[in-house]
């Protein structure tokens, strides 16, 4: 069953000679319950195609149709509360409120939809996320890694039908990525989410049903599984390599996996576990 479309997508900045095309005629379909990787270059368009599929943004030309119903039909409070009920975007710069805490930035959207926050829940992904302790820092009291998982925590909130997540892992190290993408994939299974996850990585887009390639716009590769499986020796040779590359580096500069960011004094070597529970307890 068809989820969502994506047709004739087209997203222009600007205008005259500094206009620039950042999608060019994108169409594809997603399956509910489909796990997609998108991979590609840095500036050929994968956040403005996020956006646009959360409804952040509205295209130039072309729409995107969530169970068949073109969302940019909707006024900007309707398209606001879409994004609160049906999507959970997690942002590649994660947009938390400063002045916010933890728990206020990811109950956030249910709060604003009037509704009551599910406890349970929220105890399941602080502890998975491993941000039980810091449940009133605000933003700027936390590591730029425990920000990202703040941010996943309330995409997760609402348990959406649809996780559009940009680079989620982007800023953490090999260890709490896994972690990471076992809590998304696991509730992509469990919950029979769908997930569209933005990765450089990969290791990530092995894990997908799926995998998009985006050049300049437009899409270059869309591959099914059983055929990203026939390039998975390359790109395993190749995830190798550069895991080996960042260990190295990280052990030559004191960096935590190589991600070029000190790890924080206390904070950053605290590693979190996805076992405790399963998602279908916390629904
Ligand atoms: N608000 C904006 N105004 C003008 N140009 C923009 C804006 N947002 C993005 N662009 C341009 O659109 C193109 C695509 O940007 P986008 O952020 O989608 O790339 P990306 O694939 O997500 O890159 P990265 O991997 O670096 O995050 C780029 O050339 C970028 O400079
Ligand atoms: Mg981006």
């Amino acid at each position: 069953m068809q989820i969502l479309s994506v047709e004739h997508l087209t997203k222009v900045y600007g205008q005259g000679d500094t206009a620039i095309r950042a999608l060019d005629d994108v169409s594809f379909t997603v399956g509910a319950g489909e796990f997609i990787a998108i991979i590609g270059s840095s500036g050929s368009g994968k956040s403005t195609l996020l956006h646009l599929m959360g409804g952040v943004d509205r295209p130039t030309s072309g729409t995107v149709r969530v169970n068949g119903e073109d969302i940019f039909n909707r006024t900007d409070e309707e398209l606001a509360v879409f994004r609160r009920r049906e999507v959970g975007l997690v942002y590649q710069f994660y947009n938390l409120i400063p002045v916010l805490d933890v728990v206020e930035n990811m109950t956030l959207p249910v709060q604003m939809d009037g509704r009551p926050v599910n406890e349970r829940r929220l105890g399941y992904l602080l502890r998975t996320l491993g941000l039980s302790g810091r449940e009133h820092h605000l933003p700027n009291q936390l590591s730029g890694g425990q920000q990202q998982r703040v941010a996943i925590g309330r995409a997760l909130m609402n348990a959406p039908a649809i996780v559009l997540a940009d680079e989620p892992t982007g800023n953490l190290d090999s260890k709490n990525s896994a972690e990471i993408m076992q809590l998304l994939s696991r509730s992509n299974k469990e919950l029979g989410q769908t997930l569209v996850v933005i990765t450089h990585d990969e290791d990530i887009a092995l894990m997908a049903d799926r995998v998009i390639a985006i050049e300049d716009g437009r899409i270059a590769r869309d591959e099914r599984r059983g055929a990203a499986r026939r390039g998975d020796k390359a790109m395993r040779a190749a995830a190798q390599v550069r895991r080996t590359a960042a260990t190295g580096a990280a052990k030559a500069t004191g960096t935590a996996g190589g991600t070029g960011a000190p790890r924080p004094a206390g904070l950053g070597g605290a590693h979190f576990s996805a076992s405790a529970a399963t998602w279908t307890e916390v629904r």
